[in-house]
């Protein structure tokens, strides 16, 4: 090769390593050329203390720090104590003190001094979804392709050891590493083995990993005639797989499981019902896990049984997860959890928290939340999600008898774009998760001025108005898709734009919009009272009283719960017609707000990261105005009434959004060129 054309290869090589295209995430301490002094205390061998003292050796820039593992307990809280510099970090947990370790890194990132302090987790599991498919594609990512799953391939450990320290540095502490659309071949041999390196190499950050798991997989990959659960050979199988899984991975964590939903196969298939699928599952798992060793304080494996369930069939897709899953209260195992989505129907940009969250007595339950923003603008639009995870955690704790929850899950927006999240500004819900799930008290707020804090500059001029942004990002969303309780509108081949009127021949009704918003000339929203489909029946007494009362519902929620006419009169005097205008115009001004303020925000960010990120903010612009237009233009046809004279001209005509078109598939982000 030319010299001249390698010095120049090398010089750009060089130039792209440099280049900040925000692979650093939150991380961005500068190394020391001295380590720090950091000891341990009552520490003897452990891969996840030696993480952190060398996490602390390489940034920590303060006095000396004593890493003290005594105690008994065995959640992961740690106390911080500083002492005229000499810092010392408590837990007794080996996990508790690299989450004390990374606090203390934080604390240095964000310019806070060191106090005495003690941090508790909410939940002792906090775990990350992903819905990766064994060929690489990642269902509902936007970010790119697996960093677990290679078509033809291996993963490339250098990035799942980065991956590990990123959800450690936020206190996460479990992964599930495939889709829940799990493919039977995710429990061969093979599989197994990668399963293995992976699970190799995130202990050291305190993560252990678990599976979904595909029902059928004792008849697909092997060779049963049924995958009955109450059938000897198939619980015998699943008893040789489990000890298969655990002689590789000692420390295991269980199953994610979906099952009779969405063509799943489940143990309905053969006349059984949800419990014996999720017991047998579990007691598979404990022998597994009984028959080797493992580190003391091991956590004993778990089935997490979503309960996402809904049938063409049923007469409100919102209530089906209750009426199939209250009959079983109290019948499953004490290792099965419930895994309950947030809301009744799918992770909309606002829906009430499931009924299923304040009814099951005898079964314990956990949240599933939606980091990968599915039906909040993908990685493009800036919707700071630890709002509407606020909500949730409020509303329990106003309403629901258990007031916390042992795990929470939260299904992950990374992949292998060189940013992991698909765009900067939602590289926060990630943050924000870890942050949430450790603590459910947390405010937004904060988690906003910390991110921005160790994702940019500490700067003042960048932070305040950045943490509005986000703060407000959650709302705007709202608005300008689906406000006043409206949900599920969006396109049919896709869930990034608006398609009030897609009605294609052959599909389930509860898939189509017009099922979920019901406009005709008399009024629009979905009558779930007791006049209705009496969903809100499934609400304790205090949410029922609120919801099934028209004037009383809360009107964020409107639409969800009342089908109301266009005249209907708001709180503040307005029909339901100019409330609604009003609302979607709103949310366009928003988006266009947080558009100008990037733009001011240019001297405090570097060029690379400034650029990505506009893009993004002018096209979210863009498509709050075709949200706007295309449902307040097609449901004009049914209300016949006037836009309100203070909103603007619309830009776009329905016809020609009705014949829009974007062919895009379940595994890749809406591409810009293609939008209208
Ligand atoms: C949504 C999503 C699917 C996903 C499903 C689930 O419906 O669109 O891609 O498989 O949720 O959570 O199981």
């Amino acid at each position: 090769m030319n010299k001249l054309y390698l010095t120049l290869l090398l010089l750009l090589g060089v130039s792209l390593t440099k280049a900040e295209d925000g692979h650093s995430l939150w991380l961005r301490m500068s190394k020391n050329d001295v380590p720090a002094n950091v000891r341990t205390q009552g520490v003897k061998k452990s891969v996840v203390v030696t993480t952190a003292t060398n996490e602390l050796k390489q940034y920590w820039k303060g006095g000396q720090v004593i890493l003290s593992l005594t105690g008994k307990s065995t959640d992961d809280t740690y106390s911080i104590g500083n002492d005229n510099g000499v810092i010392t970090v408590t837990s007794s947990t080996e996990n508790g003190l690299l989450y004390g370790a990374y606090t203390l890194l934080r604390l240095q990132q964000t310019g806070e001094t060191v106090k005495t302090m003690s941090d508790s987790p909410t939940s002792s599991l906090r775990i990350l979804n992903h819905w990766d498919n064994p060929n690489g594609t990642v269902e509902r990512g936007f970010s790119g392709k697996s960093i677990f799953w290679k078509e033809g391939g291996m993963a490339d450990l250098e990035i799942v050891k980065e991956y590990g320290r990123v959800c450690a540095s936020v206190g996460i502490n479990a992964t599930v590493l495939n889709n829940v659309n799990a493919k039977p071949l995710m429990l061969d041999a093979k599989k197994l083995t990668e399963t293995k390196r992976i699970a190799d190499v995130l202990r050291p950050y305190g993560i252990r990993v678990f599976l979904s798991i595909n029902f059928a997989t004792p008849k697909v990959i092997g060779g049963l005639e049924t995958a009955d659960p109450l059938d000897k050979k198939v619980v015998e199988w699943w008893n040789k797989k489990c000890a298969e899984i655990y002689k590789k991975i000692p420390d295991f964590g269980g199953f994610l499981v979906k099952a009779n939903s969405e063509g799943e196969p489940g143990p309905m298939d053969y006349g059984r019902n949800h419990a014996d699928g999720a017991n047998m599952l579990a007691d598979a798992l404990n022998k597994g896990f009984e028959a080797v060793k493992h580190a003391a304080n091991t956590p004993k494996p778990i089935v997490m049984w979503r309960a996402f369930v809904y049938s063409p069939k049923g007469m409100d897709r919102a209530s089906q997860a209750y009426d199939e899953f209250m009959p079983l209260d109290g019948q499953f195992r004490d290792n099965v959890i419930i895994q309950v989505k947030n809301g009744p129907i799918d992770f909309q940009p606002r829906e009430p928290v499931s009924p299923l969250f304040f009814s099951l007595e005898k079964t314990p339950v956990m949240p599933e939340f939606q980091i990968t923003q599915e039906y909040t603008g993908e990685s493009i639009h800036t919707c700071f999600l630890a709002s509407m995870w606020k909500e949730f955690f409020d509303t329990i704790k106003g309403y629901a008898r258990v007031k916390k929850y042992d795990a929470v899950a939260g299904v992950a927006n990374v992949g292998d774009m060189r940013n992991w999240c698909g765009s900067d500004m939602t590289q926060v819900n990630w943050y924000a998760f870890g942050r949430m799930a450790w603590n459910d008290a947390i405010t937004p707020q904060q988690i906003a001025d910390e991110w921005l804090k160790m994702t940019y500059t500490t700067d003042k001029a960048f932070v305040e108005p950045m943490t509005d942004v986000l703060m407000e990002s959650r709302e705007a969303v709202v608005r300008y898709m689906m406000p006043l309780g409206l949900h599920h509108i969006f396109a049919g081949g896709h869930h990034y734009g608006p398609e009030p009127w897609c009605d294609p021949k052959g599909w389930r009704e509860d898939w189509k919009p017009k099922y979920y918003h019901k406009a005709d000339k008399m009024g629009i929203g979905f009558d779930r009272t007791m006049n209705g489909s009496q969903n809100v029946r499934q609400y304790p007494d205090a949410l029922f009283n609120i919801y099934n009362k028209v004037d009383e519902c809360p009107e964020q929620l409107l639409l969800w719960f009342h089908h109301v006419p266009w005249t209907h009169k708001m709180h503040n005097g307005e029909t339901l017609w100019e409330a609604l205008c009003h609302t979607y115009d709103h949310g366009v001004r928003q988006a266009e707000a947080f558009a100008r303020i990037w733009n001011q925000m240019k001297p405090y960010v570097d060029a690379e990261r400034y650029e990505a990120q506009k893009l993004n903010f002018d096209r979210q612009a863009k498509d709050a105005w075709w949200w706007r237009d295309a449902c307040l233009l097609y449901f004009q046809q049914f209300s016949g009434m006037k836009l309100p004279l203070d909103c603007p001209v619309p830009k776009y005509k329905c016809e020609d959004l009705q014949k829009y078109n974007l062919p895009i598939d379940n595994y890749t982000r809406a591409p810009f060129e293609k939008l209208p």
